[in-house]
């Protein structure tokens, strides 16, 4: 059976400061607080499933072990069909430079490359999402954006892969709509709707 939130505060397995901000937003209109596994000094343990699920679980998991609170994590990523849905969990990964740095360009450059020669343009975002509990509980949400890949990429507003996706239906993409738009068709929102329907309190 699916376990209720009943806590009123929550960690956030990121130690990412975006991200924790655009969570703590979603779940401030459900009257929860956030505090984020960074702020406590909370280890990051290593991503080593091969699903979106898995590793948001292997956070969640760590967290809520470690800080004795309920956990929330995310993992997200990018996937093309012609690629058999790489780079998926490795879309950071690919973004990733010898010298630490990421760069987004050269990692939709290196998706071109591969996926040109296939007539599928076909790309989705995913966004899991996992609760987790101390006691080893765990609820996991998946969202999905589907649509396709373009090239030139278009457009300056978004992050990572945001400018060579469409999404199904928009004429726009990600990096081309108004950031409110993108917010409310995207993948995360689509995964945040899923957990909170299921597990938050409602207002
Ligand atoms: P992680 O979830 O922090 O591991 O990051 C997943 C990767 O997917 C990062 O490289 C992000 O840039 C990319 N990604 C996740 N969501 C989006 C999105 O909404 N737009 C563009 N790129 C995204």
């Amino acid at each position: 059976m699916t376990r209720p939130l009943t806590e009123k505060r929550l960690v956030l397995a990121t130690h990412n400061a975006g991200k924790a901000r655009e969570v703590a937003a979603l779940l401030a209109d459900h009257a929860i607080e956030v505090v984020t596994a960074g702020s406590l000094g909370l280890p990051v343990p290593e991503e080593t499933e091969t699903s979106f699920i898995g590793n948001a679980t292997i956070k969640a998991l760590a967290a809520a072990r470690a800080s004795g609170m309920v956990s929330l994590a995310d993992d997200s990523g990018f996937s093309v069909a012609a690629l058999e849905g790489a780079p998926g969990v490795y879309t950071a990964d690919w973004a990733e430079q010898p010298d630490g740095t990421r760069d987004y360009a050269a990692a939709m450059a290196k998706v071109e490359r591969l996926a040109r020669h296939s007539p599928d343009r076909k790309a989705w975002f995913s966004c899991a999402l996992v609760l987790a509990w101390p006691d080893g509980h765990v609820e996991s949400f998946l969202g999905e954006s589907h649509g396709q890949w373009v090239w030139p990429p278009r457009g300056g507003k978004g992050f990572g892969y945001d400018p060579m996706f469409v999404p199904d239906g928009e004429a726009q993409s990600f990096a081309e709509m108004d950031p409110a738009r993108k917010h409310a068709i995207s993948h995360r929102a689509a995964a945040f709707r899923l957990l909170s329907e299921a597990c938050l309190p409602r207002r």
